[in-house]
């Protein structure tokens, strides 16, 4: 335990299930205050009293921000924030954190591992061994789509991007991406639109963080420009996607195939995506592994021990960067 952590008799509100090295940590170094989920309805005398910080899976709205009177951050377990209000949170003084980083490198192998799955049906052969067909029936179809050949676009270059380019490049595939804004000193061909990219590509992996500025932005349009060989990977939010479009476009061969760990309403998955026969699906697994989630529940939680007894946080977003602890 750190001297920081000693010195904090400071109440979190953790909201629903939690990680469990996170718990740990947290009642070594503060009260924890348990709510059933983050929503201001539940939010007790006690907790409006005493609450000074949050740490979350989930979503934390304006509303239970506005139900909290005394609290000064949010500790977001996870890189992507998009559930939290970050913009009000910035408003009111409060500081929000996220864990960027420690979990890059797992979330571009479940990338990686997702795609193949995918083009190369590696979840529908194993099954037709355990189901004894390679007995009964003889070798698995062979694989319609092979990697080979295509040439991979990214949706969101950032960390995790870079990382899912970086092992890409190593399979001998031409990469290109779409941001806002062009990476500079990077080499890989860069599209100022996110159509201009899909049908520049067959293969889209989306890895852009959720929010309203990404909304549905993958849609019947971005699908029909990727085309029928199209392969769409969605790794980073189920919101950045048109579900009802991308089922449509698997179903009538506007695209080949998809594979998605996230979703838009989770955990609930729509019927049509269960279905296809043209989907590799995943329960949001990006980074779920002990290894880095133990990683992720010690960066959400050094914030909060650096919060209060450095008074600064050590990853903030970049919506409240500029808020100050209170005196
Ligand atoms: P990051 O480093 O911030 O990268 C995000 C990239 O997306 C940036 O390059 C950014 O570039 C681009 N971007 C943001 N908004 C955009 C927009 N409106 N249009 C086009 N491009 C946009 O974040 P990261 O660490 O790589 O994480 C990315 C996301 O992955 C997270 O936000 C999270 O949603 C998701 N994620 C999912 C899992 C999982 O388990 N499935 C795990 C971890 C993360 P510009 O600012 O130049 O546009
Ligand atoms: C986590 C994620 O599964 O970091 C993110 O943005 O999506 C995942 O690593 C999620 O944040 C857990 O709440």
């Amino acid at each position: 335990m750190t001297k920081a952590e000693a010195k904090v008799p400071v109440a979190i509100l953790v909201p629903g299930h939690f990680n469990d090295h996170a718990i740990g940590r947290i009642d070594k170094a503060f009260q924890r205050l348990r709510i059933e989920r983050a929503d201001p309805s539940l939010v007790t005398e006690e907790m409006r009293r005493s609450v000074r910080g949050i740490a979350s899976f989930g979503g934390i709205s304006a509303a239970m921000i506005d139900a909290l009177p005394n609290l000064e951050i949010i500790a977001n377990f996870g890189v992507g924030y998009d559930s939290v209000d970050a913009n009000h949170a910035a408003r009111r003084g409060v500081m929000v954190t996220n864990t960027p980083d420690v979990l890059t490198e797992e979330v571009a192998d479940t990338t990686i591992g997702l795609l193949i799955n995918t083009v190369r049906e590696m979840y529908a052969a194993e099954k037709w061994l355990r189901d004894g067909d390679w007995v009964k029936k003889g070798n698995y179809p062979l694989s319609r789509l092979t990697l080979r050949g295509r040439r991979i676009g990214i949706f969101g270059m950032g960390r995790i991007g870079l990382a899912v380019a970086h092992r890409l490049e190593a399979f001998g595939l031409p990469i290109a991406y779409h941001n806002r804004r062009k990476v500079e000193g990077l080499s890989y061909e860069y599209h100022a639109t996110l159509r201009g990219l899909a049908e520049a590509v067959d293969t889209l992996i989306c890895i852009a963080p959720g929010g309203a500025a990404t909304e549905k932005a993958i849609n019947a349009e971005i699908l029909s420009a990727l085309g029928a060989n199209g392969v769409f990977v969605n790794i980073g939010r189920g919101s950045t996607v048109d579900e009802a479009a991308l089922a449509t476009a698997l179903e009538n061969g506007t695209i080949a195939a998809a594979g998605l760990d996230v979703f838009a309403d989770e955990p609930n998955v729509p019927q049509a995506l269960l279905d296809a026969p043209n989907t590799s699906l995943l329960p949001h697994v990006g980074s779920a592994s002990d290894h880095t989630r133990r990683a992720m529940a010690d960066l959400c939680v050094d914030n909060l021990v650096s919060w209060f007894g450095e008074r600064r946080p050590l990853t903030p977003v970049p919506e409240t960067i500029n808020v100050k602890p209170r005196a």
